[in-house]
């Protein structure tokens, strides 16, 4: 059985990962390929209860450290519970957001630097890379934006609060954002940039043709 393909989104709050990852998903299932949507933090019962805690606004004075333990938890449980198991079935999984949000988010937002993000990915998660990340980086100012006006929107909509990151300052979100573009620049093989304001439907294009390429090189077996 041919190993699947494991794919990765990210971006900031707000840069609109789920309407793309679904549909990704519906791309990928008229074309016959079944794929597995999950996310982090969370997909797995342990990781959803992990999210309820790391993301809640009543978690307040959680230490930077404490909260990438954390990150770095839920994502060994979903590694062992779910992306190693499909991706062992040949499965597609479509993942928003992995590591890449920790360096970013811990290791730029919360200045802990990348050194430590990576080191404990090679230890907790075996340092398994994915095949390809899309990364979406719309202009800070409109990603800002949209992440605070759907946040109040869902608070008020369910009473459920996830608004710990989104209660952040301007400055935070900035340090997100150069650690995104630096990991970017750093591995251009597996990243690919979408940057810019586009439409819905113009990131879609660039990601439909990220990913059909990726499926080509893994029919020829050129892949790795
Ligand atoms: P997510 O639900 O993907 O938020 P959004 O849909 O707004 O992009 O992620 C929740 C938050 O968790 C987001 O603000 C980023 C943060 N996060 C980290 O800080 N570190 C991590 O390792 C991960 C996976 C997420």
């Amino acid at each position: 059985m041919p190993r699947g393909l494991f794919i990765t989104l990210e971006g900031l709050d707000g840069s609109g990962k789920t309407t793309q990852i679904n549909r990704l998903a519906t791309w990928l299932k008229k074309r016959g390929h079944g794929a597995l949507v999950t996310r982090q933090p969370g997909g797995t019962a342990t990781g959803d209860r992990i999210r309820a805690l790391v993301l809640d606004s009543r978690s307040t004075l959680l230490a930077p450290m404490a909260e990438m333990a954390l990150m770095f938890a839920d994502r060994a449980q979903a590694i062992a519970e779910v992306i190693e198991p499909a991706l062992a079935a040949g499965q597609i999984v479509l993942c928003d957001r992995f590591t890449d949000s920790t360096e970013a988010y811990q290791g730029g937002g919360r200045e802990l630097g990348s050194a430590v993000v990576l080191e404990l990915h090679r230890i907790i998660c075996s340092n398994l890379q994915p095949d390809l990340t899309l990364l979406l980086l719309p202009s800070l100012e409109a990603s800002l934006n949209r992440a605070r006006r759907r946040n109040q929107r869902a608070a008020g909509l369910s009473g459920q609060d996830e608004g710990r990151f989104e209660q952040e300052q301007d400055a935070f979100y900035r340090r997100v954002w150069q650690k995104y573009r630096e990991i970017a620049a750093r591995e251009p093989a597996r990243v690919v940039l979408i940057e810019g304001d586009l439409t819905i439907d113009e990131v879609h294009e660039q990601i439909v043709e990220a990913v059909a390429e990726r499926l080509a090189m893994l029919a020829t077996g050129a892949q790795g």
